[in-house]
């Protein structure tokens, strides 16, 4: 694929109505009390990412959750092969650590491999590239969207390994170290390698990308409420943070089918780690 030309807000911010939480160069200022709540909230995802230490180490692959702990095993909607007491393997075609899968996961725990994956056919969707499989489901999205006067954009779509690097680094440069872990994957752990993954911005605050304020906007809201019908997960929330180990993003979506959305809500699990039984948290594998 062609190398990126448009950069995203995280690495080329755009100015913010929130002019006092800007430095002259666009990036972010911290005020006294943003920093101590985001140092809360790293604290607290760090702390709770003991609670992952319940998932084991899996015989022969990756890590996955004791086998009465895994709510996948006897689900006859996901297919799998149930094993006697022993763990289960999502239906051919729906891979947990195949990237191209639609259900893969990737997390701090659980890098894109190979590092260098690029999807196998990326469309292009509101102006970003994303991976083909996502096209049709995001495009009916936004089009629902716009019907309903909602004023969605894309901010980022695919990221390369290297983009990510570009995009991570500059978050250290910004933040910190500390902090930028829990904000930006590091190059080869990032959804957004597997063309799965949308930021989505707001057309009437164009200001608020990848910014909390987001959540404020109607697009927000819209998508709260509605992007599941289309196959998104809202991935990064603030209840999930111990399990995915990153802050809460309201923008960050991911595609995994709107059937699967459906099952995890009749559960009441709101991360993919929890309803494969795979291991997440704040710390790197
Ligand atoms: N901001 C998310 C965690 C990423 O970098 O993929
Ligand atoms: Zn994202």
């Amino acid at each position: 694929m062609s190398a990126r030309a448009d950069p995203d807000p995280q690495e080329a911010p755009v100015p913010s109505p929130f002019a006092a939480d800007r430095l002259p160069d666009g990036s972010r200022r911290y005020g006294h009390r943003a920093v101590l709540a985001r140092r809360a909230l790293l604290a607290g995802i760090v702390a709770a990412g003991a609670g992952t230490a319940a998932l084991t180490a899996r015989p022969g692959g990756g890590e996955r959750a004791p086998a009465g702990a895994d709510p996948a095993v006897h689900d006859p909607v996901l297919q799998a092969p149930v094993a006697a007491g022993g763990p289960v393997e999502p239906p051919p075609g729906f891979s947990t650590s195949d990237p191209a899968s639609p259900w893969v996961v990737v997390n701090k725990r659980h890098p894109v491999t190979p590092p260098d994956f690029v999807p196998p056919a990326l469309a292009t969707v509101g102006g970003k590239e994303v991976a083909a499989l996502v096209a049709p489901d995001l495009t009916a999205l936004l089009a629902a969207a716009g019907a309903e006067g909602v004023r969605l954009t894309l901010t980022s779509g695919y990221r390369s390994a290297g983009h990510q690097r570009a995009v991570h680094e500059r978050a250290v440069r910004r933040d910190g170290a500390e902090t930028a872990e829990s904000l930006s994957a590091r190059p080869g752990h990032s959804e957004h390698q597997t063309g799965l993954a949308i930021d989505f911005g707001s057309a009437v605050q164009p200001g608020c990308a990848v910014e909390d304020c987001f959540g404020l906007t109607d697009e927000a809201r819209w998508l709260a409420e509605r992007a599941g019908a289309f196959g998104f997960l809202q991935r990064y929330t603030a209840r999930n943070s111990p399990v995915t180990g990153y802050a809460p993003e309201s923008w960050h979506y991911r595609w995994v089918g709107a059937d699967l959305v459906a099952r995890m809500a009749e559960r009441g699990v709101s991360t993919l780690e929890e309803f494969f039984g795979v291991t997440g948290g704040p710390r790197y594998a």
